[in-house]
């Protein structure tokens, strides 16, 4: 029997890394799953447990550390996330915006590269990465939420994985369904 591969999954506690978390847990011969979060309430919520969870910000690199310890894998599922400003009137288009210190460059590139490093300094040999389709068009709608250009920055940490010399693979989801 084989060892199950010990996993890391970040944004764990989001749409689509719950789901591969819930995934990866149906397999327990195959892998064994951490997961990543900064709400120990949602995982409260989403899993009940919380043993395998390590808590942190990707912005914070030293709080990754712990959760990548003898990792052999990590699935980056992190992603800045736009707010709605105010709610719109009837006939009007909703406007978007990025908290601050939340916006896609601190969170889709350089929390991600932040990922990619911790990940190589702890000897993880494979990631993978979901991120966009629409990261090579510069004028996609996407870039214009929030003035974040969301999907420029997603693409220039794709470019950071490829060029770090880890194994990777990267997955340009168009809309996902659960
Ligand atoms: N869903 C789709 O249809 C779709 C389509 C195309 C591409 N994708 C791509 O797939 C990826 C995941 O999408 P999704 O819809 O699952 O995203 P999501 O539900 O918005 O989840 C994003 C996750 O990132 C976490 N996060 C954000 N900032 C963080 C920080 N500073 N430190 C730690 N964690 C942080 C969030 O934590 P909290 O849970 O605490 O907020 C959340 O768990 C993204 O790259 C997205 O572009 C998704």
């Amino acid at each position: 029997m084989t060892t199950p591969l010990q996993v890391l999954v970040t944004g764990a506690t989001g749409r689509t890394g719950s789901l591969v978390c819930q995934k990866l847990q149906q397999h327990p011969q195959q892998f064994t799953l951490r997961g990543f979060a900064r709400s120990s309430e949602k995982v409260q919520q989403l899993f009940g447990a919380k043993d395998n969870f390590f808590f942190g910000d990707i912005r914070d690199p030293k709080t990754l550390i712990k959760a990548l310890e003898g990792c052999s894998t990590l699935v980056i599922l992190t992603s800045a996330i736009p707010q709605m400003k105010g709610i719109p009137q009837p006939g009007q288009r909703p406007e978007f915006t990025f908290p601050n210190d939340e916006i896609p460059q601190v969170i889709d590139y350089q929390g991600q590269v932040n990922q990619i490093d911790t990940a190589k300094a702890s000897g993880v040999n494979h990631i993978v990465l979901v991120g966009s389709m629409g990261g090579t068009n510069e004028n996609h709608p996407l870039n214009s939420i929030g003035n974040g250009n969301i999907l420029i920055w997603k693409r220039k940490a794709e470019q950071y994985l490829i060029d770090s010399g880890i194994d990777y693979t990267i997955i340009r989801a168009g809309g996902l369904l659960d």
